[in-house]
């Protein structure tokens, strides 16, 4: 079950995933950290125009920790949350300054940067360096829950365990970019949180939640 998961949304991925975004694929760490933290609050459509801006203004990490708070904010006006862009612009300080300028490589080191935990570690970890650290968002617990018919609430304590320990279980240690960002597509266009398209879906052969029609009850949340 579960290689046929991983082989079947790598197949997908390659022959049908048509979603295209300006930070996929990329490797600088940077870039990748931008979107990771435009996208942790806000839609893909809404934080585009934001990301070209920020790479357009602050194309390195330097000419990002160099500007001043002001401009950084003005830029950020409208994506709300405004601690994501304070922390933002003291990482890419801390960058600078203690790392000497170049993006931290290790999951555990990109975790020390201000305003990252371990999902954004993770991402960063696994676009930019490739390293083995599946990402877990919406998308990621929404995808598992219905496949594996997991009905542990996802914003609880057993429900995060449980699901980092899956998302790791399926992560094929040597595509971790390409795997990680292909569950995220798949999540955004097929297994999506409205009318999913389980007519199409190339996993719905084995998905507990389509076999057993509970795909609109899962995944399951505690809080609101
Ligand atoms: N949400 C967070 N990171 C993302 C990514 N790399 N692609 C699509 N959606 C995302």
């Amino acid at each position: 079950m579960k290689k046929f998961f991983t082989e079947q949304l790598l197949a997908w991925n390659q022959e049908q995933n048509t979603r295209t975004m300006p930070w996929k694929g990329i490797k600088d760490p940077y870039k990748i950290w931008l979107s990771e933290i435009i996208l942790q609050q806000t839609r893909v459509e809404q934080g585009l125009p934001y990301y070209e801006q920020f790479t357009t203004a602050y194309p390195t990490v330097q000419h990002l920790a160099a500007a001043p708070e002001e401009e950084v904010f003005r830029m950020w006006q409208g994506l709300g949350y405004y601690a994501r862009c304070k922390n933002m612009l003291a990482a890419a300080r801390q960058i600078v300054d203690t790392f000497q300028g170049q993006y931290p490589d290790t999951h555990e080191q990109i975790q020390t940067l201000k305003g990252i935990g371990p999902y954004t570690a993770a991402a960063i970890a696994s676009f930019a360096f490739n390293s083995p650290h599946a990402v877990l968002d919406g998308n990621v617990f929404r995808v598992l829950a219905r496949y594996f018919g997991i009905h542990t609430p996802v914003d609880s304590t057993a429900g995060k365990k449980e699901f980092a320990a899956l998302a790791q279980s399926l992560l094929p240690a040597n595509q971790s970019a390409v795997y990680n960002q292909s569950i995220m597509d798949f999540g955004a266009v097929v297994c999506k949180p409205q009318q999913p398209a389980c007519l199409q879906c190339p996993l719905s052969a084995k998905c507990v939640a389509f076999k057993q029609q509970l795909v609109a009850q899962l995944p399951v949340k505690t809080k609101k």
